[in-house]
């Protein structure tokens, strides 16, 4: 039978239904389970693969962990992480420079800085495309890596109370996990200044999906209700100028204030962190968010195992 993710693009989680979330959250506990980073006891199901890193926007975790993943599964990787080195500098249009590397590899990872990038990009390429964060608008892989987390810490995906802290206007992990969050019938805090509140058209779509949620202004009172509390930091490279004093001081995270979380309570962050959860905080056992990093190898490890395997049996 035919793998149903096989050779199709991921760039949005509104694609995937709770079925197929599910079915990559199980490769990737395999391979965790494994564990077994030696290329020379496990099989390289990707050997002869070339998958192209086209980083059009800065990336330490996403990059980096795509071409681990792709390593480990034997493939070879080419790309750039600073598009100011190839013929973009002159010019060319993303359209152009997608056909050409679709040329020269089997699956592209894109990260743009415009929304909508990764959508253009899949439609004049004739290989596998997945979004690697475009603009303020989605970024799947992440938000399945925090599922991923979630799962593991919590045991459950299954009716759990998340906290979304900062700048949810502007956060594209936030945008993706919590349309992941949706499927899983999760309760949703959403903590953030009004300036950067989500946006009005997704707090719509929740309404109309019957998804329970609010808004806050103050982390303390919502941390003793939450099972988990997703960290953001302020987007600076996306912010109108009008924004720019804008402030998440009010909602860092300190250990005074985990003085109030329940016991099983996790902290994670897609990272990079700026000031909004200060480093005392690494040392207790709310903080999740390196395992959170950690992780992303395993999925990305799926993700790339399900999108080149034209078989079922994948793992
Ligand atoms: N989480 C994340 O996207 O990190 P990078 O920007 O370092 O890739």
């Amino acid at each position: 039978m035919i793998n149903p993710f096989y050779n199709t693009d991921l760039i949005s989680v509104k694609t995937l239904n709770r079925e197929q979330v599910l079915a990559i959250l199980q490769l990737a506990a395999r391979f965790k389970e494994r564990a077994c980073h030696n290329t020379t006891c496990i099989p390289a199901p990707l050997a002869g693969k070339i998958i192209a890193n086209c980083f059009f926007e800065p990336s330490t975790r996403t990059r980096l962990s795509f071409e681990s993943a792709a390593l480990r599964l034997g493939a070879q990787c080419i790309g750039f992480a600073n598009a100011s080195t190839t013929s973009v500098a002159k010019g060319e249009s993303l359209q152009d420079s997608i056909r050409m590397l679709a040329n020269y590899a089997d699956l592209l990872v894109i990260r743009h800085p415009k929304a909508g990038a990764a959508q253009l990009a899949a439609e004049v390429s004739d290989k596998p495309v997945i979004n690697a964060g475009d603009g303020s608008n989605q970024h799947p892989t992440q938000a399945l890596i925090d599922l991923f987390t979630i799962q593991a810490a919590q045991m459950t995906l299954e009716s759990l109370s998340i906290a979304l802290v900062g700048d949810l206007k502007y956060s594209r992990t936030v945008h993706s996990l919590i349309q992941l969050c949706t499927l899983f019938n999760m309760r949703l805090f959403l903590v953030a200044p009004p300036a950067l509140a989500l946006p009005d058209s997704t707090c719509d779509q929740l309404k109309w999906q019957g998804i329970r949620f609010s808004h806050h202004q103050d982390l303390a009172t919502v941390l003793p209700r939450v099972d988990v509390v997703y960290m953001t930091r302020l987007q600076r490279e996306r912010l109108l100028d009008s924004e720019t004093l804008i402030c998440l001081q009010p909602f860092q995270i300190t250990t005074h204030l985990l003085k109030q979380a329940a016991p099983h309570l996790k902290i994670l962050h897609p990272l990079p962190r700026l000031s909004e959860i200060m480093p005392e905080v690494d040392k207790t056992s709310h903080a999740y968010y390196f395992e959170q990093a950690a992780n992303a190898v395993y999925v990305r490890k799926a993700l790339l195992t399900l999108l080149l395997s034209e078989a079922t049996n994948v793992s």
